[in-house]
């Protein structure tokens, strides 16, 4: 078998624009408008895939909706980095076989990390046959064609390439907002954790060339966008295999010399790879968000050797106090997994202790999910769920308490902000993101959806704060827009 990582030509890539046309001709010969519905489980990497799954769609005629009801081609886009996320995307690919029934001509087709895995392609295979059509990761790019074989042929079809990932450029997208967008730098990993299935579905790294992430870069800030996410599965490891020498550092420093106000996000880091460079990049430019995201996984030198980590609680903490001394204002957020197998009770007590110390802003925490065909998923010591589960409160606890301390420092300051839109929560209130990455609401009775304006905290909570805008720059938004 002849696995490698594959480079997409620019005549494959004609060769789906070809797709689209054929596709785009027939749908729009039916003389009734047809409607596609992207479901996106998972992470900010699934949701720019499918932004370009959308984007080929509308491109082939389709009009892109939110409603299953209406829709005559439905795509989920699956995730599998842990047992919850893959039983909710089958649970809603279930329901959609009510919708097949009420309306035969509907085409259904299953993509993304879970269904590449050959047991979950499997699973689709004989237990769901109301899916139309299966694809890997590799194979987003195919998506025209292989809607094009759905749409003229009879029978399902199932595709994940023998390949180690895929790069592909100039396919559509439709992005789903006008004002923040993901830029994909890199994709595939190549650290093998051993919880973790990402580099098995995913394939190895492989890095966009500068010049395409750049005109990327260019294009977005010229269309208005304020917020520009470059992301990969291990952004620091950007540029390795490109032959050139050229880092993420380097990266970074070109995207913000890109004339225009708007600010600049990753994810995510490993901290093996995080280099003080990279800190010294982000204090010298002040388009990138005080905002840094570095996966602890875990606070035990033994758990984080059996994870295959690769660094030690002591490297870790060096960066952190690093980037503490050079950035003084800088917000941390982490990952931390609980209860990975052979987790002591004195394990855990060391990851409590970095919470302390380090202080996140805030935390994404996940209890230990079994992958199958990893490492960590055939080792002794499973540790039972009631344990888990304990240990995971009073992981929350210890953090809520320190998210809160935070938060009330903030009050009294003024933050930059970028206003997101109308709360979820509260329609007679906004909601904005400072540059942490932390929700503010605000009253206000102008619309500053989509830009970034300075904001005075007022109020502080354990997961929000709130403020308003500073008057001085209501005059400066507004002259902007003049
Ligand atoms: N179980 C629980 N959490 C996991 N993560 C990755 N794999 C697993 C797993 N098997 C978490 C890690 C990673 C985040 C994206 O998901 O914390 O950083
Ligand atoms: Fe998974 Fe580790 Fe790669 Fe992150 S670095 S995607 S946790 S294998």
């Amino acid at each position: 078998m002849n696995r490698e990582t594959k480079i997409i030509t620019s005549e494959e890539i004609a060769r789906q624009h070809s797709y689209i046309s054929r596709v785009r001709e027939a749908v729009t010969g039916e003389g009734e408008k047809r409607y596609a519905l992207v479901r996106t489980f998972g992470c900010q990497q699934n949701e720019a895939d499918s932004e370009r799954l959308s984007g080929m769609a509308e491109a082939m005629g389709y009009e892109i909706t939110d409603s299953e009801e209406l829709a005559d081609l439905i795509l989920v886009n699956t995730c599998a980095i842990r047992e919850h996320a893959e039983l909710k995307a089958l649970s809603i690919t279930g329901q959609f076989k009510h919708l097949k029934a009420k309306k035969p001509s509907l085409i259904i087709g299953i993509c993304g990390c879970m269904v590449s895995q050959e047991h979950r392609l499997n699973d689709i295979k004989n237990k769901y046959p109301y899916v139309d059509f299966l694809f890997g990761t590799g194979e987003i790019y195919r998506f025209p064609e292989l809607l094009c074989r759905a749409r003229e042929e009879k029978g399902r079809f199932f595709i994940v390439e023998e390949t180690l990932g895929t790069l592909a450029e100039g396919l559509p997208v439709k992005r789903s907002s006008d004002f923040k967008a993901w830029l994909s730098i890199m994709y595939g990993c190549n650290n093998f954790c051993t919880y973790c299935v990402v580099p098995y579905v995913r394939g190895r790294e492989r890095s966009r060339k500068r010049e395409d992430v750049l005109a990327e870069a260019r294009e977005l800030v010229s269309k208005g966008y304020n917020e520009i996410t470059l992301l990969g599965q291990n952004v620091n490891s950007y540029g390795k295999d490109l032959g050139y020498d050229y880092d993420f550092s380097d990266l970074l420093s070109d995207i913000c010399a890109i004339e225009g106000e708007f600010i600049v996000r990753f994810m995510t880091s490993h901290p093996k790879d995080a280099s003080k460079k990279l800190v010294d990049t982000i204090a010298a430019n002040p388009k990138i968000a005080r905002q840094f995201h570095l996966p602890l996984q875990s606070g035990s030198n033994a758990v984080l050797k059996a994870m295959n980590r690769r660094y030690t609680r002591e490297s870790y903490l060096e960066l952190i106090d690093y980037m503490k001394a050079k950035i003084p204002d800088i917000a941390l957020t982490t990952d931390i997994i609980v209860g990975f197998p052979g987790e002591t009770e004195e394990d855990f007590a060391d990851t409590l202790d970095i919470l302390s110390r380090v202080r996140y802003d805030n935390i994404y925490s996940f209890i230990y999910s079994p992958r199958k065909g990893t490492p960590a998923s055939e080792m002794d010591c499973q540790i039972p769920s009631e344990i888990q589960s304990e240990r995971f409160s009073r992981l929350l606890q210890l953090q809520h308490k320190i998210s809160n301390e935070i938060n009330q420092t903030l009050v009294g300051t003024t933050r930059r902000v970028l206003v997101e839109g109308i709360s979820k929560n509260d329609p007679d209130m906004y909601t904005g993101r400072c540059e942490s990455g932390r929700l503010v609401h605000f009253k206000s009775d102008i619309d500053y959806t989509g830009k970034i304006v300075d904001m005075l905290i007022e109020r502080a909570e354990t997961f929000n704060v709130f403020g308003r805008v500073v008057p001085a720059d209501i005059a400066r938004v507004e002259s902007d827009e003049t």
